[in-house]
């Protein structure tokens, strides 16, 4: 169990991203543990998983604090706890503020499903699907100021096919996504991400 990095996974939904995480970090396949999970959400089933995993679960409720920099503040608080290393956003929706960015400097990630700068934002499997893009995809990134701006550090392309529906291009993303997502927290748990400006070296 020696020098596995500590991850904390941030969470509000189904969580199987979370879920392809922890299964990489049990198969040996990245030296890293699931320290804690936290959901904004009560009723997430990503809290589920974390508990069959034997992971402490913990729902902070966003709402329970006076704005996003004091929810920030207690989320520092609850990583810190579990001595967390790298933040990995799974599904965690809420944005994110300065505080918790300077707490975990380029060391909080964030997955995204659309082949970044395109189709940021909510829905994007569906934004590519009426744009008419031929390729749709996924991106894992660190997280900064903006909104699903910050340096790319792996992403997957998937093709778009006649008659897709949301539901079908996002499943077919979605199995990009639990192959890409542990990939990334390997490459920083084996120590080989380096960031220059907005380009993300794999060394
Ligand atoms: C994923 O599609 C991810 O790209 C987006 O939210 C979804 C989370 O799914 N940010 P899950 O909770 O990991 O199943």
């Amino acid at each position: 169990m020696n020098n596995l990095l500590n991850i904390g996974v941030l969470v509000s939904g189904s969580g199987t991203n979370l879920q392809s995480i922890i299964d990489a970090c049990s198969r040996g396949e990245l030296p890293g543990r699931v320290a804690c999970v936290i959901s904004n959400k009560a009723d997430a089933y990503a809290l589920e998983r974390a508990k069959k995993a034997g992971i402490p679960a913990l729902h902070l409720d966003h709402r329970a604090y006076s704005g996003r920099e004091a929810y920030d503040e207690a989320l520092v608080a609850a990583l810190r706890e579990f001595g967390v290393e790298l933040v990995v956003m799974a599904g965690f929706m809420r944005i994110i503020t300065q505080v918790l960015l300077d707490a975990f400097p380029m060391a909080v990630m964030n997955i995204h499903p659309a082949l970044l700068p395109s189709f940021p934002g909510l829905h994007a499997a569906r934004q590519a699907l009426e744009y008419g893009a031929k390729y749709a995809g996924c991106t894992v990134h660190f997280v900064d100021s903006g909104t699903d701006t910050g340096p790319i550090i792996v992403q997957a392309a998937v093709p778009i096919l006649e008659g897709d529906t949301e539901e079908t291009l996002s499943a077919r993303i979605q199995k990009e996504e639990h192959r890409i997502y542990p990939e990334a927290v390997r490459l920083f748990a084996q120590g080989r991400l380096s960031v220059e400006g907005r380009v993300v070296h794999i060394g």
